[in-house]
């Protein structure tokens, strides 16, 4: 008899671990203590023991008792706080949640991708490119003869002889004319390398984006309303356009575009040193040299190619006037763009 009272017992408190609303402990009330419940059940048992086995056991179940009521009512207060807390504790549904930091683009990117979406809607398709080149195609095939003096205009990082890293985009003229066929219209865009000391406005790693266009009958004309509607969609302003005469090896004639100052339209202020008119890139028609380079016709074929510094886009954009900052990774620069 007393182990059946102890077993009833461990099994009463392992099911008052599971109560956890006022209902379900009536329930368990109902069923221990209750006219058909257990501890009845056994009291009704009692009258087949003798007198002095009914005392020993009566005592037990009246202990127990005692115990189910005890446990019962720390339940019960437990129940009553724990629906109190809930109902004081209170969640705004309409506050905003909690704001995750989130990444967001270099302003080098951003201006290249606006670039981009320019050009592609002129025609020109985006091509990507390496950044070690052999000395073949940053030189040798763009016209620039070993020992030729215009290599000085550009300080090279060799890797060996033949391998270095890049000083420009224009390598990619040749290496996209050898493998396609013209007509064509292509920007290149990429990170070039020179052993320039860093100030300002120099760096020894830079992006430039080279451009070219071939076909049957292309002209001077056709460069200068190319170039033309790029800057003024990129400004979203109207930009005007000078062509100053210059020299690269692989252009000829070569020039250098100007664009009217954006900072003070063309009238003179500061940036633009009173002329009016901004550097913004290289540029020709493309040297019948390098149309052999590429196994093209220069009798056949016609382009202009052009090659602008895109930090100095992003600097003109932003107001910046430090092209390092460009590339120190500094989060309080880089998280106003
Ligand atoms: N590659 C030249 C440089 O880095 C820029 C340039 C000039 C590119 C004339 C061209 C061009 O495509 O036609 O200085």
């Amino acid at each position: 008899m007393q182990n059946i009272i102890e077993d009833l017992k461990k099994k009463f408190k392992e099911e008052m671990q599971k109560v956890s609303d006022k209902k379900l402990l009536e329930d368990l009330r109902v069923r221990y203590l209750g006219r058909n419940g257990e501890l009845n059940k056994i009291l009704r048992g009692l009258k087949e023991l003798s007198e002095e086995e009914r005392v020993q056991v009566g005592r037990y179940i009246n202990e127990f008792k005692k115990e189910i009521s005890e446990l019962m009512e720390t339940a019960e207060e437990k129940i009553k706080q724990m629906a109190e807390d809930f109902s004081k504790e209170w969640l705004d549904v309409t506050a905003p949640g909690a704001k995750l930091p989130q990444g967001h683009l270099h302003p080098r990117t951003i201006v290249l991708r606006k670039v981009e979406e320019i050009f592609q809607s002129l025609g020109f398709s985006v091509v990507d490119s390496r950044e070690m080149e052999t000395d073949y195609y940053n030189f040798q095939a763009l016209n620039f003869p070993k020992d030729h003096p215009a290599r000085d205009m550009q300080d090279t990082f060799y890797i060996t002889d033949e391998l270095l890293m890049r000083t420009q985009t224009s390598p990619n003229q040749v290496r996209y004319m050898e493998k396609h066929n013209p007509p064509l219209r292509i920007i290149v865009p990429g990170k070039v390398f020179r052993r320039d000391a860093s100030d300002a406005t120099h760096e020894s790693q830079f992006y430039q984006v080279e451009g070219l266009m071939v076909d049957k009958h292309i002209s001077i004309g056709h460069f200068k309303a190319v170039i033309g509607e790029f800057f003024s969609q990129l400004y979203g302003q109207k930009i005007k356009i000078r062509l100053r005469p210059s020299y690269f090896p692989f252009t000829e004639p070569s020039f250098e575009p100007d664009i009217s100052c954006t900072f003070c339209d063309g009238r003179g202020c500061r940036i633009c040193k009173n002329t009016g008119w901004l550097e913004m890139a290289g540029a020709g028609m493309v040297h019948p040299f390098v149309f052999k380079s590429a196994g093209y016709s220069p009798y056949e074929w016609q382009g202009f190619a052009f090659g602008f510094g895109l930090d100095r886009l992003v600097m003109m954009k932003y107001k910046i006037n430090d092209m390092r900052v460009l590339n120190f990774g500094d989060l309080r620069f880089l998280k106003q763009f």
